[in-house]
């Protein structure tokens, strides 16, 4: 007779259980507090304003240690402007790994550049430090390193490669707030960053982002890019939101060098303010529930959580997207996909396999002709062809089969945390029904 429920064996994690255990995953946390900072905002029309966004940039950037924040309508636009800043345009390149989310780097053809796509590292599923250096030419401004799913880059190896070739580190700290590489935070250790805050990310606040960094220069151009309202002129203008100094910058005060309006909105800026104070010890919390997890999953030969070792210096923030690594060959060959369908139908509705589909085999870095001009914009304004193939980055392209989701607990519940290993393990055990 099987035991497992996908082939007709009893459910372990019950929909009786789900329910009465269901606050462990609620994400985001929100409370009254974050209503009435909600309600603050509407009651006053404050949504378009500036003031309360200024207050959560100044509260973020001092808690994550940068210079600067500026807030952003979503994650894209800020990365976008970030690569603006850092001089990329007609012709240049990135430097970007495959495997990421494609607002990492598609802003890089909006400008007018190609994405030179670099493989990942399989252990962290962060951009490969050895698939960087062989990729960089005259063109290259910018490498975009993104901490995939909470797990910092080797920021180290990166940045010594991007400063012997004078090319710009533009992190994408979307999966990341609050992680920490060697005691110091994501969105910190490169030349500037910019992030998701929507509202499935760690840090959720609505439909938003936020650009950090330490370099002024940097900054106004952001600020120039999208932020109009900021660059300081007209008689409606207020001197103290005038953040831009440069007078190459200024003399294009009150119209957006991007033609673009990426503001926060206050809601958002409201609500962050609220969710930042208590950020930090939830994701106390999530590190050690997670933790766990991991170290019970580690336990099942053929299973080990994504995550760095614990007490290296390195942390995963809020456990973003929490993933674990799976080896076929311990499991008779079967796949990720089918065994997480086993674990799935036994109750863990969120195990799936793979993680973001390799980016440098999608049409819109092949053919996409977004200027118009008969020819892919990837090969449009650049002195070489960057695009790759099929085959070329095997550990990106591989990954769908070596990775597993895990679920994502908030609060630390023993006993709850075990009986979900006790569901990885009950597939472990019974993979022959699965052959
Ligand atoms: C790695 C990564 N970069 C960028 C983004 C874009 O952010 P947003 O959705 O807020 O525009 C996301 C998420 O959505 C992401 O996961």
């Amino acid at each position: 007779m099987s035991k497992l429920a996908i082939n007709g064996g009893a459910v372990s994690i019950t929909p009786e259980k789900i329910e009465a255990e269901k606050n462990i995953f609620v994400w985001p946390i929100y409370t009254d507090e974050d209503k009435a900072a909600l309600l603050s905002v509407t009651e006053q029309f404050k949504m378009s304003g500036i003031d309360i966004t200024k207050q959560f940039e100044r509260e973020y950037a001092d808690w994550i240690g940068a210079k600067y924040a500026l807030g952003y309508c979503n994650g894209t636009a800020s990365l976008h402007a970030a690569m603006w800043a850092c001089g990329v345009g007609a012709g240049d390149e990135i430097i970007c790994p495959s495997m990421t989310y494609w607002a990492s780097c598609t802003a890089a053809l909006s400008l007018g550049a190609a994405v030179n796509f670099a493989d990942v590292d399989p252990e962290t599923l962060c951009i490969d430090p050895n698939d960087i250096e062989h990729r960089i030419g005259p063109k290259t401004r910018a490498i975009v390193v993104v901490h995939y799913a909470g797990y910092p880059a080797d920021m180290d190896k990166i940045m010594k490669i991007a400063r012997r070739h004078g090319v710009k580190v533009i992190e994408d700290a979307s999966h990341s707030h609050g992680s920490l590489y060697k005691g110091r935070q994501t969105g910190t250790l490169g030349d500037i960053a910019g992030m998701s805050m929507m509202t499935a990310k760690a840090f959720a606040i609505g439909e938003a982002g936020l650009m950090t960094t330490d370099n002024q220069e940097l900054f106004e151009r952001c600020v120039s890019y999208g932020h109009y309202e900021r660059t300081g002129i007209g008689s409606r203008a207020k001197t103290e939101d005038q953040s831009v100094t440069d007078p190459e910058l200024l003399k294009f005060a009150g119209i957006p060098l991007g033609g673009r309006k990426d503001r926060m909105n206050q809601w958002c800026a409201a609500v962050g303010r609220v969710q930042l104070k208590y950020y930090p010890e939830r994701i106390v919390e999530i590190d050690n529930a997670m933790n766990y997890l991991c170290d019970r999953l580690d336990g099942i030969d053929g299973l080990k959580g994504h995550r760095p070792a614990v007490g290296s210096g390195l942390t995963k923030g809020g456990w973003y997207f929490p993933l674990c690594h799976y080896d076929p060959a311990k499991f008779g060959g079967v796949s990720a996909a089918r065994f997480s369908e086993a674990v799935c139908a036994e109750g863990i509705a969120s195990c799936r396999s793979g993680a973001n589909s390799p980016l440098h085999v999608h049409p819109v870095f092949h053919e996409a002709d977004i200027f118009h001009m008969g020819k892919p914009t990837m090969i449009s304004f650049g002195q070489r062809d960057v695009r790759q193939g099929p085959g070329t980055l095997p550990v990106a392209e591989g990954l769908a089969e070596r990775i597993i989701h895990l679920p994502r607990f908030v609060k630390f519940d023993r006993a709850v945390i075990d009986s979900y290993v006790e569901v990885f393990r009950k597939v472990a055990e019974n993979i022959d029904e699965l052959k």
